[in-house]
């Protein structure tokens, strides 16, 4: 378990991860009636002695609303201050990724929300900066993303991620390294855990939240940073053929940041990708608290004093 951060909360309590298990018979792990997190974490460039998170306020609401549909009432305050915490006890020494999850914790059989019992966990591992440097090849998925009459999709609920996996896994085994699935219309949804933008004369686009897709709360910063940076953008359906002749294509999330994309089956993308640093360039000063304008986004979980600010 070297990844790992040390300690789990789990039941209520913070304990070491090694001791962190859940029986065999755990309902979430049957039915998928789960819903989980993703945040990143990193030292501050300026002060090591200092986590910096990134929206947490948006992370913890969204795991909080998740919660509401597997019937949890877990308010997103209580997620700030358990993931707090967890900081302060682990005292992270390199960049991590922390992951919330709630999850229907009862043992037992039949599918089902009512009379059941939940419970709220975190760990932590270590994560490298920058997960595909050099960008991506990506393929489509012959699986399509689930759509929101089937499937709670403004929550980041688990059961959901049998598309994503499958979809991943086929692009990989078939020599891609990311897939982008369409919504049962056809349309651009997303990739397997990340939104997608293109640039199109010069116009940064990304499928509307009405496209079954997850509101990233990256994407929702790169759409910030984008308007601020007076870059024309549009939320909308897009189409499977303006990819293959976009100027730029870039996939986004909590654990890619901001990915090119390189080439898509057999279409190769252009290799000017202006916009894309553009936006990289201020991505990353804002998750490094270096953007004045975006310091609302920032938590910072001081180690030496055990306080937040
Ligand atoms: C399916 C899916 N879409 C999009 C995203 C990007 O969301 P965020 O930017 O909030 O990490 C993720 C992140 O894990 C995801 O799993």
């Amino acid at each position: 378990m070297k990844n790992f951060l040390p300690l789990a909360y789990f039941q209520n309590q913070f304990i070491s991860i090694e001791k962190a298990q859940v029986s065999i018979a755990t309902h979430a792990l049957h039915y998928g009636t789960a819903a989980l997190g993703g945040l990143r974490g990193v030292l501050n460039p300026q002060n090591p002695s200092e986590i910096l998170l990134f929206r947490l306020d948006r992370h913890c609401q969204r795991l909080s609303n998740s919660a509401k549909y597997l019937n949890y009432d877990l308010p997103a305050d209580k997620i700030e201050h358990i993931i707090t915490d967890f900081v302060l006890k682990n005292r992270p020494q390199t960049s991590f990724y922390l992951r919330p999850l709630v999850y229907t914790s009862s043992l037992g059989i039949a599918p089902r929300l009512h009379q059941i019992e939940q419970d709220f966990l975190v760990y932590g591992l270590a994560i490298a900066d920058d997960l595909y440097p050099e960008g991506i090849s990506c393929r489509f998925s012959s699986w399509y993303r689930q759509e929101d009459r089937s499937c709670p999709l403004k929550g980041k609920t688990s059961a959901s991620y049998i598309t994503s996996a499958l979809a991943k896994t086929e692009a990989v085994e078939s020599g891609f390294d990311e897939a982008i699935l369409l919504n049962s219309q056809g349309k651009v949804a997303e990739a397997s855990a990340a939104n997608i933008f293109i640039v199109r004369n010069e116009t940064l686009i990304t499928p509307s939240c009405n496209q079954d897709i997850l509101e990233g709360i990256t994407r929702d910063s790169i759409m910030s940073i984008a308007q601020d940076l007076g870059i024309k953008t549009e939320a909308r359906a897009v189409d499977k053929s303006e990819l293959l002749i976009a100027d730029e294509v870039f996939v986004c999330g909590t654990a890619l940041k901001i990915t090119s994309v390189n080439r898509i089956e057999n279409y190769r993308l252009p290799d000017n990708k202006t916009i894309t640093n553009q936006l990289k360039k201020q991505f990353t000063a804002a998750t490094e608290n270096k953007a004045p304008q975006y310091q609302d986004w920032i938590t910072i979980i001081k180690l030496s004093t055990n306080q937040q600010m």
